[in-house]
């Protein structure tokens, strides 16, 4: 989604903000802008599409010595991805750049238009800097406009401001969408997340909703909450992969033994929570967006059957609204892989509001969700580049697996024997993850035989029903086909009224996990004449295709195996579709508006 970058300081500005919106890049966009301030010149360009466009038009645009910069990619919320759209918006002599939504900003803009200003975009930002302009000629000094201006502003936002009579600072508030500001020797750099400031800065700020301000070289020091930050810059390589999501496919048994680091000893779970975490537990609560949510889903089935907890799982974006009942007695645990998913973020702000006990599993530190979550989990995956989650999705079950495990071991509602039996459980369905090359070839064959028809069902039963639910939502990101994921025996509730031969049915059929209930909801389907293609450990001839995995002692290896065939197959379609697969139309990998 949008992102940001701004810089004070000497260096080459231009060269700065772009490749600080490169490390971007992978979050999706569809335009892109930056504006420099220096010698008193305040030079603007944006462009729609990649950042390449950028970089072409500002080719031949250089600017010496000191100045400040911002930068900006934008998903398009209000207007269209269009030229005009893009951030910076601009005034008289201000530029902005802004993440988040603006919500009252059409009163804002009749007001601004009452008084002459004239609007060049449709978008919400553009309000900031007129009304800046306009506090400017109230209130002489500068902060004091720019803290007028925040004011009147009603949404979530992460905005950076310069102006041509302040050439040396940058104005600056957060509410609701994640800012950080770090410091080298003489420099300063803001950031929408961590990742562009990575290898340039020794120290980091990250700022707190209702933060705002102004800052030069000098006033770093006067922010609270400063950390260092070290780290060099580790940019992520396809690794002669053709894609990073295939990449991350095929790395997910690797880096989910990072999950399990120093947690498993001597076949017992050992978790960085308080001693008296799972006191006043007796229900869980799981809230989250897409994939995490579908990892949520899964959670269910594995803390009721596996660790005895009763466990209900909401979309966040419902759950807000929701007038949701609280009980003390609740972990509410919301999973991220992003950390900056804005309906997740709320969601847990409310249950901390309700002074519930809250927990986050994520995949990145500092991040909101982690800073404001009472305690967190890391899934310790690295970066996920590909929009399409893979081992996001993987590693949080894996990890919401061994929390389950825990609390229940903790609570004595499971056996040490039994501990030990799920530990080995956990790590052989690791193991269940490495891709088998023969299995990737069958996929890239059979894949051609998915490109058309006028759907695809997903179907599985129990936690096999939240894995046909990915294994749909895979599909469509990248394919732009229609998918949806059922429980099997849901189907002839009303789904099966679209069976015929162009319907396309991937049908999860475990062995170790209601085989003859899988099996009778897919004969239903096979006997409508539905195209049927199994994904099993054993032949079977109900199917028009079949997908072997290979063979495997318990339910949970399946689900893993079964993961990566979905995770595959959605990935060669794309291919075959010509799509692109790593940042595929419409989405963004971390979603900061509501
Ligand atoms: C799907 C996908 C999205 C995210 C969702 C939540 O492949 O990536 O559905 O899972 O936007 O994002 P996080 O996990 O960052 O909160």
């Amino acid at each position: 989604m949008c992102g940001i970058v701004g810089y004070i300081g000497s260096n080459e500005k231009k060269n700065i903000i772009l490749s600080g919106l490169k490390e971007l890049e992978y979050r999706g966009y569809d335009s892109a802008g930056i504006s420099v301030l220096s010698n008193n010149i305040l030079s603007t360009f944006k462009t729609t599409g990649k950042l390449i466009n950028l970089e072409n038009k500002c080719k031949d645009f250089n600017s010496s010595g000191f100045g400040v910069a911002i930068g900006h990619t934008r998903w398009a919320t209000h207007g269209k991805a269009t030229e005009v759209n893009a951030h910076p918006h601009f005034g008289e002599s201000s530029s902005v750049v802004h993440n988040g939504i603006i919500e009252n900003f059409l009163e804002v803009k009749q007001l601004l238009e009452s008084r002459g200003k004239i609007f060049l975009s449709q978008t919400d930002t553009e309000v900031i800097v007129h009304l800046f302009e306009e506090n400017l000629k109230i209130y002489p000094n500068h902060l004091e406009a720019f803290k007028n201006t925040i004011n009147s502003l009603i949404g979530s936002y992460a905005i950076l401001l310069i102006t041509k009579s302040a050439p040396d600072r940058i104005f600056y508030a957060k509410n609701g969408s994640p800012l950080l500001i770090g410091a080298s020797k003489d420099e300063i750099y803001f950031a929408s997340s961590s990742t562009p400031l990575i290898g340039l800065i020794d120290r980091v700020c990250y700022l707190e909703d209702g933060d705002i301000g102004v800052m030069d070289t000098k006033s770093f020091d006067n922010l609270k909450n400063i950390q260092p930050m070290g780290g060099e810059k580790i940019s992520s390589q396809k690794d002669g992969y053709r894609y990073f999501m295939e990449k991350e496919i095929y790395e997910q048994h690797k880096v989910l033994k990072d999950t399990l680091r120093n947690r498993i000893l001597d076949d017992d779970i050992i978790l960085d929570l308080p001693d008296n975490f799972e006191d006043d537990i007796s229900r869980i609560y799981i809230c989250a967006c897409g994939t995490s949510y579908n990892a949520g889903l899964s959670a269910k089935y594995l803390f009721e059957r596996e660790a005895k907890i009763k466990t209900d799982v909401v979309i966040a974006s419902e759950f807000r609204y929701a007038d949701p009942i609280m009980e003390k007695d609740t972990l509410f645990i919301v999973i991220s892989q992003s950390g900056e998913t804005a309906d997740t973020l709320e969601a847990l702000k409310l249950a901390n509001k309700n002074n519930l006990k809250t927990l986050a599993i994520c995949n990145v530190d500092n991040s909101s969700i982690v800073r404001e979550a009472k305690y967190s989990l890391l899934t310790r995956v690295g970066i996920e580049k590909g929009v399409a989650s893979t081992k996001a999705f993987s590693s949080q079950v894996i990890l919401l697996w061994m929390l389950g495990i825990y609390i229940a071991k903790k609570k004595s509602l499971i056996s040490i024997e039994q501990v030990r039996t799920q530990v080995s459980n956990i790590k052989a369905s690791i193991e269940a993850t490495k891709v088998n090359a023969c299995i990737h070839d069958r996929l890239k064959k059979i894949s051609k035989r998915y490109l058309h028809g006028h759907g695809f069902f997903f179907i599985g039963r129990d936690i096999f029903y939240p894995l046909a639910l990915e294994g749909a939502l895979k599909l469509k990101e990248i394919s732009y086909l229609h998918a949806d994921g059922y429980p099997g025996g849901e189907m002839k509730h009303g789904p099966i009224a679209l069976a015929d031969s162009e319907l396309f049915c991937v049908s999860l059929m475990p062995k170790h996990l209601l085989y003859d209930k899988i099996k009778n909801n897919i004969q239903e389907l096979s006997a409508r004449d539905a195209t049927i293609c199994i994904v099993a450990q054993e032949y079977n001839d109900i199917a028009d295709d079949i997908v072997l995995i290979d063979k495997f002692n318990s339910y949970m290896e399946e689900f893993f195996a079964m993961m990566i065939v979905l995770q595959l197959l959605a990935l060669e379609i794309s291919i075959r579709l010509g799509n692109d697969v790593d940042m595929p139309r419409n989405l963004a990998k971390s979603v900061t508006v509501e």
